[in-house]
């Protein structure tokens, strides 16, 4: 294995935009020392129909970003572009995962998202309604966020491979009054069916008065008269035109829910100018974009990634992105790099869980494309283990692409913690440096900061402007979880260390959050859907080390009187977990035990049960559980 610093080629040295440790330091000395001058200069490149009067106000942990300025993020992503004279430029290249071909430039997509703006606004959404968004990845979903950010109605993203029980608690705290749909989305060659679960999580109460439907596969589904809508019936009868208004730049853009240590995902706020800022920002340095690159990032729009780094940030940036719909593997693990070289992919972000699947499917799959147009790779998700650098670095970037580890979160809005590409040398498995801006440190439990090799608590001790404005509707909530642990810090909830060369290394989560290929996952969300079970008392679910998925779900179940361990009691359970959450949260291994190891005020103690499922055994003193004996019993349990 190949460990040493990585050093970009002169070549792309020459020609990034921020080309020595120098100009890095410099710069974000000023963003942390004087961050208006930096942040003022940065927003000053994008459009606002007013200009802030101050460029933060800060009182922990409530931040506003350009106040009273009036900005359309929209206009932002689309008609800057074209009033710059870049209307014919490609905006996204489209592949179907049957192989179909889309091609859509700025113009193409301003008449797209005006026209669904359109439509919205004649269902009667105005600005602050919110919009629920469950699509495939077609350009159709990017057209809808658009759409809402042009009249400031407010989307709420829900990842394809959620559940209607998902839909339906995202419905219910977001009060959305509009859906956007499609009759389903390929997925290694199979019709998933996105509108029947829609119709599903509806027959919940809720105040969803239309729900649109975008045709893809044909494959028929329900339409409620009154209710729905076909997209093709509606979209394109209307104007292709729709001013872009102002919003206040605190205006809200949306709510993306994410995981945490409760039974209910959290609903993370972003809104308008100081997003717009930060995903601009961050995509044009991190990835050094330029206008002529390829540009692809593989996440979904599910996602928090979807959001930053296929929407806003590169569109934000007047990029051409590619946009595929389907899976890595689909009809092979080849997909990806022809992919590449079709397009002539020159940026390519993707997750070191694919990356890992990628190195097991083999290289053949890799050498029957040119991939030579690559000249930089990212990765997000969670922490990437060095061979899986080691191979991305030589197999797929040849050698000759530095690669971009890029630390964040949903609650970040926008990168973090990154390399820059073109002035520093990269570590297999370090995300290295701060970006501009972000105040990190790693903190010992007294709030000093750690000393060289030592793990603390990551925290940010700046506002940024994309970071998130709340929870929604749930501000206790907001401040217990991230800015009680020091005062006015921001504590990221991830472990973290910093090397010799002042290198940051993320060590996971310090919370009961899983990392299941690079999605969150709470364990208190899969017990609480095991618990809906009729035969079960009481679960608790741990992550294990996985290879491909980096971490797997391990549930131990107590079963209620009456009921025995079967193994179809385990597939009913998995199915279970399925339904109420989705594919993605399926456990890989379900135990049924006679109890679980608690204090003795009666916390599962998860942190044994992970070592116990990582290593066979439990080291350490057991000596406060209630009952140290259930951790043998439970040994005999995994080990059968
Ligand atoms: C958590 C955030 C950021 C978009 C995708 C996930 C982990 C993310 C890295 C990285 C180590 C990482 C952290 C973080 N994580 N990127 N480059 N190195 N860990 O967003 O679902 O909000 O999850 O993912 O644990 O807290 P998310």
């Amino acid at each position: 294995m190949d460990y040493s610093l990585k050093s970009p080629s002169i070549h792309f040295k020459k020609n990034a935009r921020i080309s020595s440790i120098e100009e890095y330091q410099e710069l974000y000395q000023e963003s942390i020392t004087n961050p208006d001058t930096f942040w003022a200069r940065e927003a000053s490149e994008l459009a606002w129909q007013k200009p802030w009067d101050e460029v933060l106000q800060w009182e922990a942990p409530d931040a506003k970003w350009f106040t009273n300025a009036k900005v359309n993020v929209s206009e932002n992503c689309i008609d800057r572009h074209i009033i710059a004279g870049k209307g014919d430029k490609t905006a996204i290249l489209w592949e179907g995962e049957l192989g179909e071909k889309r091609e859509i430039s700025y113009k193409q997509l301003q008449v797209e998202v005006s026209r669904v703006a359109n439509v919205l606004k004649a269902k009667g959404i105005i600005a602050g309604d919110k919009v629920l968004i469950y699509m495939p990845m077609i350009p159709e979903a990017a057209f809808a966020m658009l759409a809402c950010a042009r009249i400031g109605a407010v989307h709420t993203v829900v990842f394809g491979g959620f559940a209607a029980d998902a839909i339906s608690d995202r419905l219910a705290d977001s009060q959305a009054k509009l859906i956007m749909t499609s009759d389903g989305g390929y997925r290694r060659g199979k019709v998933i069916e996105l509108k029947a679960v829609v119709d599903k999580a509806l027959e919940q109460p809720n105040c969803v008065e239309s729900v649109i439907v975008f045709e893809r596969t044909k494959q028929g589904v329900d339409m409620l008269v009154g209710r729905d809508d076909w997209y093709h019936d509606l979209v394109p009868s209307v104007s292709d035109d729709c001013p872009t208004q102002g919003f206040d730049s605190e205006h809200p853009l949306f709510i993306l829910y994410t995981s945490g240590s409760t039974g209910k995902p959290k609903g993370i706020l972003h809104t308008s100018g100081g997003y717009l800022v930060g995903t601009y920002v961050t995509s044009k340095y991190i990835f050094d974009l330029k206008d002529d690159d390829i540009y692809w990032c593989t996440a979904d729009v599910g996602w928090i990634t979807g959001h930053s780094y296929i929407v806003y940030g590169p569109l934000a940036n007047g990029a051409t992105q590619v946009m595929y719909e389907g899976a890595p593997n689909y009809p092979d693990f080849g997909r990806f790099w022809e992919i590449i070289e079709r397009y002539k992919v020159s940026i390519f972000y993707t997750a070191p869980t694919a990356i890992r699947a990628f190195i097991k499917a083999g290289d053949d799959l890799v050498d029957k494309s040119d991939i030579s147009s690559l000249r930089l790779l990212g990765t997000v998700g969670e922490p990437i283990n060095p061979e899986a650098w080691d191979w991305y670095y030589h197999k797929i970037g040849q050698g000759n692409c530095p690669i971009v580890d890029t630390w964040w979160q949903t609650e970040t809005g926008a990168i973090m913690i990154a390399p820059l590409p073109g002035c520093m040398d990269t570590k297999p498995g370090s995300a290295t440096l701060p970006f501009f801006g972000i105040d990190a440190d790693i903190l010992d439990e007294q709030g000093n900061t750690c000393s060289t090799g030592e793990v603390g608590k990551l925290v940010i001790k700046q506002p940024w402007p994309s970071m998130l404005r709340g929870i929604y509707k749930n501000p206790q909530r907001f401040k217990e979880q991230y800015w009680s642990d020091y005062p006015n810090y921001y504590t990221v909830g991830d472990g973290a260390m910093r090397d010799e060369d002042g290198c940051i290394w993320i060590t996971g989560r310090l919370d009961d959050v899983l990392n299941i290929s690079g999605h969150r996952l709470g364990t208190a969300e899969v017990e609480s859907a095991l618990v809906e079970h009729d035969a079960v008392s009481e679960a608790a679910v741990v992550g294990k080390p996985h290879d491909i998925k980096g971490e797997s779900i391990v549930a131990f179940v107590i079963l209620k009187d009456g009921f025995e361990d079967s193994d179809e009691l385990i597939i009913k359970l998995k199915a279970q977990v399925v339904k109420s959450i989705g594919a993605l949260a399926r456990p890989d291994e379900i135990y049924i035990v006679p109890g679980l190891p608690k204090t003795r005020s009666g916390k599962i103690m998860r942190r044994l049960l992970k070592e116990l499922v990582k290593t066979g055994a439990v080291t350490g003193n057991v000596t406060t559980l209630e009952d140290s004996s259930i951790i043998d019993t439970i040994i005999d349990i995994v080990a059968l």
